[in-house]
């Protein structure tokens, strides 16, 4: 199983913040932003990561994440010149994905929740088995995401988060559903070949909503709510980048510990020994992240 973290966009949205540093090395509370979704992705329990960005901010984000071992992971890089879509990133990765299935997220895209990596397990389960995955999270502007309508499969509450799809939209005017896409998607082996025949939209640009829907077409494509016990955050505008802020900090301030800390994930995984994460300790020096690696490496942490 292959990751790819999408972290193109020229963020003008977020001006002046983003006119020399990347929209995902920006600070969401105490650690860059794409510390999240790279945590998202490593708690699927994928180690080949592929990072996408401009080619301004490639190097930056290397230059903060490097080869990957300070994690246990193989990340490597890969430059998208124009955002021309979420879905050309399978065209980017086409040599990277090879035949092995793939997951990708958004690098602004924050996911929390206990349970997570039970319902990215499922994805990937699905994924080996030639099936896409999408996720749908309540929001009360959907006009804004991609949409999806569906309907309920079983009215068994254990059942209850696996939805069948029955469209997906592109930012509609008129939403069928108040559920959004959220920015992580899992595809089958292949999806670079199926990504070739997306054809640009009115905005000129290969939708992933275009991708979805192939994969609905053939009926191949599945989605899981991300419900109550789940919080999903885009943080691409000023509002966003806030809430997303005042959520990671009032989660810290309130559990007392740190979130999405891709080291600790790691060693959790045995992906790093005790030697690499005192290396990583060291290097955070005296910040509270710091801190924190050493309370995990102590054993005052444990779960
Ligand atoms: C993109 C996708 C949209 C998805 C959203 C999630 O939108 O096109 O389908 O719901 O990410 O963050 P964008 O952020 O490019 O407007």
């Amino acid at each position: 199983m292959k990751g790819i973290i999408l972290a193109g966009g020229s963020g003008t949205r977020l001006y002046p913040l983003t006119m020399v540093t990347s929209k995902q090395l920006l600070p969401v509370y105490n650690k860059p932003m794409i510390y999240y979704p790279l945590s998202t992705l490593m708690l699927a329990q994928i180690r080949d990561i592929l990072v996408i960005s401009t080619p301004e901010d490639t190097p930056r984000i290397r230059q903060l994440l490097g080869d990957g071992s300070a994690f246990g992971i193989n990340l490597s890089y890969a430059v998208q010149e124009k955002p021309e879509g979420l879905a050309q990133a399978f065209l980017i990765g086409k040599d990277f994905i090879g035949d092995e299935p793939c997951a990708m997220i958004l690098g602004d895209n924050i996911f929390y929740g206990n349970g997570l990596g039970y319902k990215l397990a499922r994805a990937s389960e699905a994924a080996k088995k030639g099936e896409a995955t999408i996720f749908g999270y309540y929001v009360e502007d959907p006009e804004r995401f991609g949409v999806m309508e569906f309907k309920r499969t079983s009215p068994k509450r254990e059942n209850a988060e696996s939805v069948k799809v029955l469209g997906v939209e592109e930012k509609p005017k008129e939403p069928k559903s108040n559920y959004a896409i959220v920015g992580l998607y899992f595809y089958p082996s292949g999806v670079s070949d199926m990504a070739e025949q997306v054809k640009p939209s009115a905005r000129g640009e290969l939708e992933i909503t275009t991708l979805n829907e192939m994969y609905l077409k053939e009926d191949r494509l599945h989605a899981q709510l991300l419900g109550r016990g789940f919080t999903w955050l885009d943080a691409g505008t000023f509002y966003s980048l806030r809430r997303a802020t005042n959520f990671v900090c009032m989660i810290e301030e309130y559990q007392g510990m740190t979130i999405s800390a891709p080291e600790e994930i790691a060693y959790r995984f045995g992906w790093i020994d005790d030697e690499k994460l005192r290396e990583s300790a060291e290097k955070y020096g005296k910040s509270p992240y710091g801190e924190h690696l050493r309370a995990v490496l102590e054993g005052k942490i444990v779960l």
